[in-house]
C-alpha cells in the first residue's frame, strides 16, 4: 500500500490570520457576512456529512446518481492519469470515478478540512492500494500548487460547490482552475439547477434541525478559535431564495438586540433584534450560465448530464 501523502499549503498559522481577517471584514459589513469556508471544523464536517443523508437535501443523491451513471462516459472521455478534487469532503461519491477512470494513478483530494482529508485519504489508500493519494490541505480560492503527477489531469467541483462563490469569485476561480490545466485536461464540475423554490428552501431548512446546527457552527468556531462570546441559541437559522440572484441565501437571524466581543480582535459587533449574518451563498445554475462562464474562463463544455429528476448537472468542460 502506498502511503499517504498530506501536504498542507497553508502555513500552521494562515488559517487563524484569515479567520481573523475574515471575522474582522465580515462582522464590520453591512449586512454583516461571514464566508461559508469557516463550517467546515471537524464537527462542521461532520454535520455536512449528515446534511447529504437528510431525506430534504437531494443534491448529493442526485450528483450520486449521475456519477453512477455516467462515470464510465467520464473516464472515457477524459482518460486521466490524475484526478484532483477541489472541496473533496468525504471523497464518497469520487469512488465512482476512480473506479472507472482504469488508467488512474493520482488522486489528489484538497480540502481546508483536514479531519475530512485525513479520514477520506486513509479510507482511500487501503481500498485502493494501488493508488497514490496526496492529500492537499489548501484554500482551493487561493493560488494552488499541485503536485507533480502524471497527465492528463482531471479536476473534479463537486456537491455544487462553485455555488458557494459570488459570481465575480467565480470567474476569478474558473481562470484559476483553467491555469491549472494543460490543453487537452478536463474540468468536471457538479452545479445545482435552477428549481422550485420550496424543494430549494427545504434543501438548506431541514425538518431535523441538521442544517440550523450546521449553520449555527460557525459561531462555535469563531468563539474557539477567536474567543468570541457568540450564544448560538441566540441566533435563528433562515434559508431564503433570491429569485432575482437565483441563489438561496442561509443566514443567522439574532433573536434579540445584542452585543458579541471577539476579544482577538478586540472587537464588539452590535446586533439589531431581527439583524442577519450571511453565512452561504448557495447559486443554483442553468446550462446556458454554466456554458458561458466555462467559456469565459477557457473552458469547452463537451458534456452535460442531469439526474433524472432533473434537479443536478455535471458537466465535463476541456482546456483549450
Ligand atoms: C458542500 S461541501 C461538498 C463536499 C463534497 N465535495 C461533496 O460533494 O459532498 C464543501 C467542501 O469544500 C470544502 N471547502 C469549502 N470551502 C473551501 C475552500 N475555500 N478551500 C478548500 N476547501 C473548501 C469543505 O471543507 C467541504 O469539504
Amino acid at each position: 500500500m502506498s502511503p499517504l501523502h498530506v501536504t498542507r499549503t497553508l502555513p500552521e498559522d494562515a488559517t487563524d490570520a484569515a479567520l481573523r481577517a475574515d471575522v474582522l471584514s465580515g462582522l464590520t459589513d453591512h449586512p454583516k457576512t461571514l464566508p461559508p469556508k469557516w463550517f467546515y471544523d471537524a464537527v462542521g464536517s461532520e454535520l455536512f456529512e449528515r446534511i447529504t443523508e437528510l431525506p430534504e437535501y437531494y443534491p448529493t443523491r442526485a450528483e450520486r446518481e449521475i456519477l453512477a451513471d455516467r462515470s464510465g462516459e467520464i473516464a472515457a472521455a477524459s482518460g486521466a492519469r490524475t484526478l484532483v478534487e477541489l472541496g473533496s469532503g468525504s471523497s464518497e461519491k469520487t469512488r465512482f470515478l476512480i473506479d472507472a477512470l482504469t488508467p488512474l494513478r493520482s488522486y489528489v483530494p484538497v480540502d481546508v478540512s483536514e479531519s475530512a482529508l485525513t479520514q477520506a485519504g486513509r479510507a482511500l489508500i487501503e481500498e485502493r492500494p494501488g493508488l497514490d493519494v496526496h492529500a492537499l490541505i489548501a484554500d482551493f480560492t487561493a493560488p494552488l500548487e499541485l503536485p507533480a503527477t502524471p497527465g492528463p489531469r482531471l479536476v473534479a467541483f463537486l456537491g455544487g460547490t462553485i455555488g458557494n462563490l459570488l459570481p465575480a469569485e467565480r470567474e476569478k476561480f474558473l481562470a484559476a482552475v483553467r491555469a491549472l490545466l494543460a490543453p487537452g485536461d478536463g474540468l468536471l464540475l457538479g452545479t445545482d439547477l435552477v428549481k422550485d423554490e420550496g424543494t430549494l428552501v427545504r434543501a438548506y431548512d431541514d425538518a431535523a434541525g441538521v442544517t440550523a446546527a450546521f449553520n449555527r457552527n460557525v459561531l462555535a468556531v469563531v468563539n474557539r478559535e477567536l474567543g468570541a462570546d457568540f450564544d448560538p441559541a441566540a441566533f435563528d437559522h433562515v434559508a431564503l431564495w433570491d429569485a432575482e440572484r437565483e441563489w438561496i441565501e442561509m443566514r443567522l437571524r439574532s433573536r434579540t438586540a445584542q452585543t458579541v466581543k471577539v476579544p482577538a480582535l478586540d472587537l464588539a459587533v452590535h446586533f439589531a433584534a431581527g439583524e442577519d449574518l450571511r453565512t452561504e451563498v448557495s447559486a443554483k445554475f442553468r446550462r446556458e450560465g454554466v456554458s458561458a462562464e466555462l467559456a469565459a474562463a477557457g473552458l469547452e463544455l463537451t458534456h452535460w448530464w442531469t439526474d433524472a429528476g432533473g434537479r443536478f448537472a455535471l458537466s465535463l468542460s476541456v482546456a483549450r
